[in-house]
């Protein structure tokens, strides 16, 4: 029998040698992955993920380009928004406003089609302090305008590639134009589109641009369907040319006593709140609060009740012992909860208040 004879060193080096090549081999196809500027985003869609998005807001069979797929993510369908008039307090009269200037034309296109002035506005502003419900009634404006509705991630508009941001926010518009009727919406529109300076970096500046550019794009045509919805707590931040663009502007203020008692009956409507609730009294005492700080002080107050009712336990660490009782009968939240829950609160609403104020 022949015998073969096996050089180990031989074997080791030419080993070594294929693991060096295999190691520079990756090592440099990820390092021209990274500088290919047309790879697939951080959460860019497949066309297929895209048509199945789109199907169920009712499209089929449109073509999204690379740009467009990058911010397909970003579009929503409108019967999924979990907000509805109902669940925003004491802003009646500018649902009301809105309903008129933004919903009736965006709903009965063909009744207002010959009048230049009636048609929907193709900028929205919503302004007003923090808290207040300008997230909350853009999003119930897009689920009641019947439209679909992309809501803006500033994130998604940003690309390390010089170039790309602008294609970007000219993607964001042709994308809105295939999807409409369509609202564009941009939250704490003042971080994205504030005002230009001297100092600001030459991409964001041309992105800027480019932004207002495609919007007097929208102005033009009559017909298209395509409207910009921006929330902000700073309108004083946002460029005066965007100002210029928003035709119709909401202020969303810090709500009155009235506005205070609908929002606190809209929070407490699914909670278990004694029947002598005085909503009036609780409203007359949080006065300078925004809705958001109304809901902490309902929460506040019920987490009284809970922290009550496990008092009368010898709890876990874990409260692990809990899941043994058949019923949990915590009471009903009641006036003195929520008095209590005020009085807690009480410093952080004087500052929160004299601030608003100074903002204004
Ligand atoms: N008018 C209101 N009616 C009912 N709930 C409200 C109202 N205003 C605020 N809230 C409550 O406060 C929360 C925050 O509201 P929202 O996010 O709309 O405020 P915002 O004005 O957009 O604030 P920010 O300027 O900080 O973004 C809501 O989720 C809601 O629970
Ligand atoms: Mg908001």
């Amino acid at each position: 029998m022949p015998t073969i004879h096996i050089n180990v060193r031989k074997l080791a080096t030419f080993l070594q040698l294929g693991l060096v090549s295999v190691i520079i081999y990756y090592g440099m196809k990820l390092v021209i992955d990274s500088l290919d500027s047309t790879r697939k985003r951080p959460g860019q869609l497949t066309q297929k993920e895209a048509d199945q998005l789109l199907q169920k807001i009712g499209l089929k069979g449109i073509r999204l380009t690379d740009h467009e797929l990058s911010l397909a993510s970003t579009v929503i369908d409108p019967l999924t928004i979990p907000v509805s008039w109902k669940d925003i307090g004491g802003l009646d009269s500018l649902i009301k406003d809105l309903k008129e200037t933004v919903i009736l034309p965006m709903r009965q296109r063909s009744l207002f089609k010959k009048s230049h002035l009636l048609s929907a506005p193709k900028g929205v502003l919503l302004y007003g302090p923090p808290g207040c419900g300008k997230t909350m009634v853009a999003k119930a404006t897009a689920r009641n305008a019947g439209c679909r509705f992309i809501n803006v991630q500033v994130s998604t508009l940003h690309d390390k590639w010089y170039g790309e941001s602008q294609k970007l926010a000219a993607a964001l518009f042709s994308l809105a134009r295939k999807l409409a009727p369509c609202i564009v919406f941009i939250d704490e529109i003042d971080s994205f589109l504030r005002s230009r300076s001297l100092h600001d970096h030459e991409v964001t500046a041309m992105v800027k641009a480019q932004f207002m550019n495609m919007w007097d794009g929208l102005q033009t045509e009559e017909d298209c369907q395509v409207m910009i919805m921006g929330a902000t707590n700073r309108p004083e931040d946002v460029d005066t040319a965007i100002l210029r663009r928003m035709v119709a502007a909401f202020h969303v203020g810090l709500p009155d006593g009235k506005q205070r008692e609908s929002i606190l009956k809209i929070i407490l409507a699914n909670e278990r709140v004694e029947e002598d609730f005085d909503y009036g009294h609780i409203a007359s005492l949080t006065e300078g609060c925004s809705g958001s700080d109304i809901k902490e002080l309902c929460r506040s107050a019920a987490i009284g009740c809970v922290r009550e009712y496990l008092s009368g336990f010898e709890c876990d660490e874990d409260y692990a012992n809990l899941e043994k009782l058949d019923e949990v009968t915590i009471r009903n939240i009641n006036t003195k909860d929520m008095e209590a829950a005020i009085e807690k609160c009480k410093p952080l609403f004087v500052h929160h208040k004299s601030r608003t104020e100074a903002q204004k």
